[in-house]
């Protein structure tokens, strides 16, 4: 399966993806789209050898359907992307986009629900834990149905900035699970087990 892989930032997920899916996988990554041109992730793309690139104008929906058609992909994987993908990408690709959401859905998600913030909403709710979810994109944020998800803890004492942490490693565990199931089937589906508490 082709895969594009979309980032604003660190690009962890994306690493995690590229260690997990290399030579001779049946997944493969052939492009890398960022909206940020300094994206820690381009660099670490074209080390090992993927067009990454760093889109013009993220609003642009040609431009977008230009590039994953061009490189003929198949599932586009939304992996710390911060900016909502045009409205007629989402619908070309319809049940082939998927996100990482480092929260419980639809609990804590929506528009402005991202990176810290889901983690000080989190823990202010007093939750006994909490989760790393992957979900197919449909044409609002964080709303379209949940395909897997991994429980995490939280413990005492903990703060944004460490559950961040202890999600973030869930989340490189979940996402490469369900690319690899996708792959398998042909398209993205629920994962039949859950994964293992982090
Ligand atoms: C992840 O927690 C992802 O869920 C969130 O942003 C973070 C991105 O991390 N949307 P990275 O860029 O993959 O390191």
């Amino acid at each position: 399966m082709r895969v594009a892989v979309c980032i604003s930032g660190g690009g962890s997920n994306l690493v995690a993806l590229l260690d997990e899916f290399g030579a001779g996988s049946d997944v493969e990554i052939v492009l890398v789209i960022s909206n940020r041109a300094a994206a820690g992730g381009l660099e670490r793309a074209r080390e090992r050898g993927v067009t990454a690139v760093v889109l013009g104008d993220p609003d642009d929906e040609v431009e977008w359907i230009a590039l994953l058609e061009r490189h003929q992909v198949q599932l586009v994987v939304l992996a710390g992307y911060l900016k909502l993908v045009p409205r007629a990408v989402i619908q070309r690709w319809q049940g082939r986009i998927i996100n990482v959401h480092p929260g419980p859905l639809p609990a804590f998600g929506g528009q402005g629900m991202y990176g810290r913030r889901v983690h000080t909403a989190v823990l202010a709710a007093g939750l006994g834990e909490t989760a790393a979810t992957v979900h197919l994109v449909d044409e609002e944020y964080d709303r379209g149905p949940v395909l897997a998800t991994v429980p995490v803890p939280i413990h005492p004492g903990d703060t944004p900035e460490t559950l961040a942490a202890r999600v973030l490693e869930a989340e490189h565990r979940l996402l490469p699970a369900v690319v690899r199931a996708a792959a398998r089937a042909g398209h993205p589906i629920p994962l039949p087990e859950p994964l293992e508490q982090a």
